[in-house]
């Protein structure tokens, strides 16, 4: 039965290019769960999009000496060419600082204020006592209140993943010049998140099946629900639709109010720009449509509690009551799936630090495959997982290029040479049955493992059948049989039974290797497009929306978004017959061996730290 799968996949910050860091936390996992749906016959829609308001953008913006807006448009582009390149199969990955996304962050914030849940308060606010500007989040650094870390900022603590208040950090400093903030009252709609602890807890405590630590953390998380300030002293963000506020240039929703709307604006938006503008709904509203949730481990608070709380609210779900509004009762996450931190050489990737592989360089010298296979088998699944230059020189050498790629590249090559076509098999052996038995198991044992987001297991279990196929192969001897006019029938059982193996390894690894996928396919003589590649269009901000206050974004801007059709692409979970008398070139080289002695010394870009 065809199931409505939403991907919701982490909106990078437009603030620079993306490290290797985040994409094995939100890119690399999204991708091969939806790849995997897709292929399983589910109705895929994979969004996400730049995350452009909020500090972080301001801070770098003054850094680099640019308007924010400038920034927002040049790492926006620089993000979606990275994530492209590394195939990841989004239906829209989209921004947001669209027209659309500013209407539907309005539309959700005036329900949840309708309903009550947004309490208006008068909060400490920072100020600079040097300037008199008030201190956005970010600039503000200090020791972590709840796991006394120091270095967490005014928003969030990075060691323990909480969101925090400026106003709560011990020793408060400023980022800009070390001084002492003041505090100064200000009023801030708070969301009572204490009037929808119930509501949450109800949800949360029916999540059997999420990654423990994950649901642990989440749990753990009900046990202090304080209202949260929901806007900010910021002149950067979406206005607060509300008489008074809306036009007040100084204060704005705050960031994490509006990215995590992103995954329903860009639906939205995705709707529109198909042309059935309401089909967004079948993945929102129908509630038998499940939603997945894939990012690193520093956004689990805002996934497992603003964001569904966010939905609550606004159907009128917690204590205060309340109506449904113009979306009605939309779908709240199925799971949310989180990554640990990958990290080199014990830090966190972390730019500032000055650790850090670029998703580009890494493209450009490697192709997206081997990144996504590191990901996939060594990466931050559970535990914080170091990235060295050994680990990744050694697993892209002895098993894809001495694994995988040899196990196609000889099966291929021998039946091209000795039959030129696939070779019709004689009767069955044990040894042949057994083979085509494992693979066939396989199928079940990897959908299982994806179906739990288990990356490694699944990956690891597909790898397995071809150790097994390479093994039955050096047991076979083709090549000796070869040399054997009488032996010409077991020469082409054991090639035909090869040549399935590969067929059916090669349908095991593409939610993992896409582009190396498509590559078999062709090897294997089949054409047309096994494995769809996203692919970068330029569009235009012209969706029609009704919007309140100062500091929009401009009417009919264009911007890159990543996109695709991914119905054209033949993949799907299940054996392919091999076809004797199918032609069979002589297979080019499919996965390049790398110099082992970037083991030892890394690239020029990101050379090993003695
Ligand atoms: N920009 C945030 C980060 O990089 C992630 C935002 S995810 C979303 O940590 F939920 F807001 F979309
Ligand atoms: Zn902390």
């Amino acid at each position: 039965m065809t199931k409505s799968v939403l991907v919701s996949v982490a909106w990078p910050y437009a603030n620079g290019p993306r490290h290797i860091g985040h994409v094995a936390g939100f890119g690399v996992p999204s991708d091969v769960f939806a790849r995997y749906q897709r292929m399983a016959g589910n109705d895929v829609l994979m969004i996400s999009g730049t995350d452009e308001h909020g500090t972080p953008l301001l801070v770098q913006a003054d850094k680099e000496g640019v308007s924010v807006k400038d920034l927002a448009d040049r790492y926006n582009r620089q993000i979606v060419e990275d994530l492209a390149g590394l195939g990841l199969s989004y239906d829209l990955f989209t921004r947001t600082t669209t027209r659309n996304h500013y209407a539907v962050v309005q539309e959700l914030f005036r329900g949840l204020h309708d309903n009550g849940y947004m309490i208006k308060e008068t909060t400490m606010g920072a100020v600079s006592p040097s300037t008199g500007r008030t201190l956005p989040d970010r600039y503000i650094e200090g020791t972590c209140p709840i796991c006394g870390a120091d270095g967490a900022r005014g928003d969030q603590c990075d060691n323990c993943g909480n969101q925090l208040d400026p106003a709560d950090l011990i020793n408060p400093v400023s980022r800009i010049n070390g001084e002492t903030p003041d505090f100064v009252e200000t009023e801030h709609f708070l969301l009572d998140l204490p009037s929808l602890a119930d509501a949450l807890g109800q949800w949360l405590r029916g999540r059997e099946d999420w990654r423990p630590n994950v649901l642990q953390f989440s749990l753990n998380l009900l046990d202090d629900l304080r209202p949260r300030a929901m806007t900010r002293d910021i002149d950067w963000g979406v206005p607060i639709p509300v008489e008074g506020w809306s036009d007040n240039g100084a204060k704005k929703l705050y960031v994490w109010f509006d990215a995590v709307i992103g995954y329903l604006s860009a639906s939205i938006e995705w709707a529109w720009r198909s042309g059935e503008p309401e089909a967004w709904k079948k993945w929102w509203q129908d509630p038998k449509a499940a939603g997945y949730y894939f990012m690193g481990k520093d956004n689990i608070t805002f996934h497992s509690q603003i964001w569904p709380a966010e939905l609550l609210g606004y159907a009128g779900k917690g204590a205060r009551g309340g109506k449904t509004h113009a979306y009605g009762e939309i779908n709240l996450p199925t799971e949310v799936v989180s990554s640990e931190f990958l990290t080199m050489s014990g830090s966190k990737f972390s730019s500032s630090k000055g650790v850090v592989i670029y998703v580009k360089d890494f493209l450009a010298e490697f192709g997206p495959d081997p990144l996504r296979y590191f990901i996939s088998v060594a990466g931050p699944e559970n535990t914080d997982t170091d990235f060295t230059w050994d680990e990744f020189i050694r697993r892209v050498n002895n098993e894809l290029a001495n694994g995988w790629g040899n196990l196609v590249n000889r099966t291929v090559s021998m039946a091209n040479k000795n039959f030129g076509e696939v070779p019709a098999p004689g009767a069955l052996e044990d040894a042949d049955k057994r083979i085509l038995d494992l693979a066939t198991e396989t199928f079940g044992t990897v959908a299982e493992a994806l179906e739990q987001s288990k990356f490694k297991a699944g990956i690891t279990a597909a790898m397995h059948v071809v150790g097994e196929a390479n093994a039955y192969i050096a047991d076979q001897e083709p090549w000796q049989l070869a040399k054997d006019e009488t032996k010409r029938e077991r020469l082409a059982t054991v090639l035909w039974t090869a040549l399935q193996v590969v067929s059916d390894c090669n349908v095991l690894l593409t939610p993992y290797l896409p582009h190396i996928a498509q590559q078999v396919h062709e090897t294997l003589g089949r054409d047309g497009v096994w494995a769809a590649t996203p692919e970068v269009r330029e569009v235009t901000d012209e969706m029609p929306v009704d919007l309140v206050g100062v500091g929009l974004p401009q009417e009919g801007q264009t911007y890159p978004i990543i996109t695709g059709d991914y119905s054209v692409q033949q993949a799907k979970w299940a054996r392919i017959d091999v076809v004797p008398g199918t032609p069979l070139a002589k297979p080019k080289p499919l996965i390049q061996k790398l110099d082992p002695e970037l083991a030892e010394t890394g690239p020029e870009w990101a050379p090993v730290q003695k």
